[in-house]
């Protein structure tokens, strides 16, 4: 597989860092709303949100990676016969998400750093406070963080039901194309 897409297959980089951000928001969205129920004396209680908050920053820095390789890259064409409101429907979505995903972040740091105290990735960085002690910080980001979460999942299962449609009714190549599965044009 090459590293890079062609006219009609995804390369290495868009198909890795694809599946990566889909796992991550999945599984973010999943441990928030399970830590955010998590009683004081849970042995969770402060391992799950610095988890939470550390990939949710390497996520969004995935997502951003992401988004300045599509730049650098060329992006395949779009599957041949596709009805033209099929193809715009389907930018729109990717803009939500790629919207969806940094909005959820900012917002997610917005709460965290909401004290003044930073945010921290592993012990490896933190991305220091800017915006902190507002009125009500952490209760309008918290409320933010949530209603965006909630839109991020709702057009991410627009997606997945788009392409499994494409996949199981259309038989054309969308899913297996970002699989890896499609040779690219020579
Ligand atoms: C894009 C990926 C992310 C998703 C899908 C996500 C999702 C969620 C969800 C669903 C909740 C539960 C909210 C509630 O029930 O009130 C939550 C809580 C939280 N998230 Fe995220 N999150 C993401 C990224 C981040 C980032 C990057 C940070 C910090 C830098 C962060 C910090 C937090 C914090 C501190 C809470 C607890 C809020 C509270 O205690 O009310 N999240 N997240």
């Amino acid at each position: 597989m090459r590293w890079r897409n062609s006219r009609s297959s995804y390369g290495l980089i868009s198909v890795a860092t694809h599946w990566l951000v889909a796992l991550a928001v999945v599984g973010l969205f999943a441990s928030g709303l399970w830590m955010v129920g998590l009683t004081y004396y849970h042995p969770w209680y402060t391992r799950a949100p610095e988890l939470h908050v550390a990939i949710g920053v390497l996520t969004a820095l995935l997502m951003l990676a992401r988004l300045v390789w599509r730049w650098l890259d060329s992006s395949p064409d779009p599957e041949p016969g596709l009805p033209r409101w099929q193809v715009k429907a389907s930018a729109l979505v990717h803009s939500l998400l790629y919207l969806g995903v940094f909005v959820t972040a900012v917002s997610g740091y917005l709460i965290t750093t909401a004290k003044g105290a930073p945010a921290e990735v592993f012990g490896l960085f933190s991305l220091p406070a800017t915006l902190h002690d507002l009125p009500g910080q952490e209760d309008w980001a918290g409320r933010a963080h949530l209603i965006v979460a909630y839109g991020l999942i709702a057009f991410a299962g627009l997606h997945a039901l788009a392409a499994l449609k494409h996949h199981f009714l259309d038989r054309d190549a969308t899913l297996r194309r970002m699989l890896g599965l499609e040779n690219p044009d020579p």
